[in-house]
């Protein structure tokens, strides 16, 4: 299966948690396709943990739950792509789901044919209640091969935390993308630590093996399962999506789209930041910027005070002669974050100057020769585009 893209799409853990059924199944993706998400690219809809009955039926199959889905699988799935999207669900390597259902260790390929009779493509896999004495890798590979048995393109989502470092190894299983950290929660210091913490291991990040950085919490605002801590701000969410975007991760988005704030909406929805994301070139960006912070405003009584290792320029080539720059500040308070073009490959000798635009907006900001100092609000980013042109 060819994925050149990161994947787009929805999932029902972040905001719904156990809380799910075939209604909200439908009508998330009724609102999906009439909001514009699909058209904008967000083409998977997963259901992710706690959608089957506690047990096994007899013969060992996975049972839908009747009460959250009256209809059974298949039907919801044929709804779903009756609307032109792609249907996703959950299982998990471990012999019970972190919820405590059911999961696929020695069912694989049992569970595999039935998701594909259903008619899923997508699988995400999680890793609770795993046997001590078994071996991650050969699970993930097992379910692998258990998927391209069913002759089904069925998109794999590894969710193995990070354990043993599965960027090395996820690509060689046939898996399409894989969680590299633990779970986001609804907070600015979860999303911005889990983004930092993979910088080092996007390189190995591309077209059909992706890292994923989970689930979006943009536009929940404190609401649903993962709300943990001090609910974000504008501000935090337009962070959280330019770093992902930025990043080249899958956007998969958590928060409730039938009631999403239209802040929050048009930010998931901006066509620049998308660009970003889905860049046919397939690119990562290299952190040409990581290092402190420094303020220096009329309410700090020494006159300055210093935020170390709370800067962030991140750099990325796009297709067309095009560049990325993402400038990113952690710290509490507004501050300025450099970008020296020499640091990207473009000495002051060269010749060349950059020509910026607003990613967001598309505003022209001009020429620019040798750096370009972005003053930016605190937990906040500017994202800009660029061109090399003639000094
Ligand atoms: C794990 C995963 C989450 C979610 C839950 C469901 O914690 O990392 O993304 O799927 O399980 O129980």
């Amino acid at each position: 299966m060819l994925l050149t893209t990161p994947p787009m799409g929805w999932n029902s853990w972040n905001t719904f948690g156990t809380n799910i059924s075939d209604e909200l199944i439908r009508e998330t993706a009724r609102i999906m396709k009439e909001k514009g998400y699909l058209e904008a690219g967000y083409q998977y809809i997963v259901i992710d943990d706690c959608w089957s009955l506690r047990e096994r039926d007899e013969r060992g199959y996975l049972v839908p739950d009747p009460a959250k889905f009256p209809h059974g699988m298949k039907a919801l799935a044929d709804y779903v792509h009756s609307l032109g999207f792609k249907f996703g669900m959950y299982s998990c390597a471990g012999v019970q789901t972190c919820g405590g259902y059911p999961a696929s260790y020695d069912h694989e390929f049992q569970d595999a044919a039935t998701f594909a009779e259903w008619g899923v493509d997508y699988l995400k896999y999680d890793f609770c209640n795993f046997p001590a004495n078994a071996d991650g890798q050969n699970r993930y590979a097992i379910m692998s091969m258990a998927l391209k048995s069913t002759g089904r393109d069925i998109l794999f989502a590894a969710c193995n935390w990070g354990t043993n470092e599965p960027w090395k190894w996820m690509k060689s299983l046939g898996v399409h993308m894989y969680r590299s950290t633990g779970d986001i929660q609804d907070n600015f210091k979860s999303f911005s630590s889990i983004a930092r913490s993979q910088l080092p291991n996007f390189c190995m990040s591309g077209a059909n093996c992706f890292n994923d950085i989970d689930m979006l919490t943009v536009g929940m605002y404190g609401k649903g399962n993962v709300a943990l801590g001090e609910a974000c701000t504008d501000q935090e969410y337009q962070t959280q999506f330019a770093l992902w975007c930025m990043l080249g991760a899958p956007l998969m988005l958590g928060a409730d789209v039938r009631a999403m704030p239209d802040f929050a909406e048009k930010l998931v929805l901006n066509p620049g930041l998308l660009a970003i994301d889905q860049d046919a070139e397939g690119r990562v960006p290299q952190a040409v910027y990581q290092g402190r912070m420094i303020y220096n405003g009329p309410d700090v009584p020494g006159g300055w005070e210093e935020y170390p290792d709370t800067g962030l320029t991140l750099f990325k080539h796009l297709s067309g002669h095009r560049f990325a720059v993402g400038f990113f500040n952690f710290a509490p308070k507004p501050g300025q974050v450099p970008f020296i073009f020499a640091d990207a490959g473009l000495p002051a000798t060269s010749g060349f100057a950059l020509h910026f635009r607003d990613a967001l907006t598309g505003e022209d900001l001009g020429m620019r020769r040798d750096y370009l100092n972005m003053t930016v609000p605190a937990h906040g980013c500017r994202v800009l585009t660029c061109t090399i042109e003639k000094a």
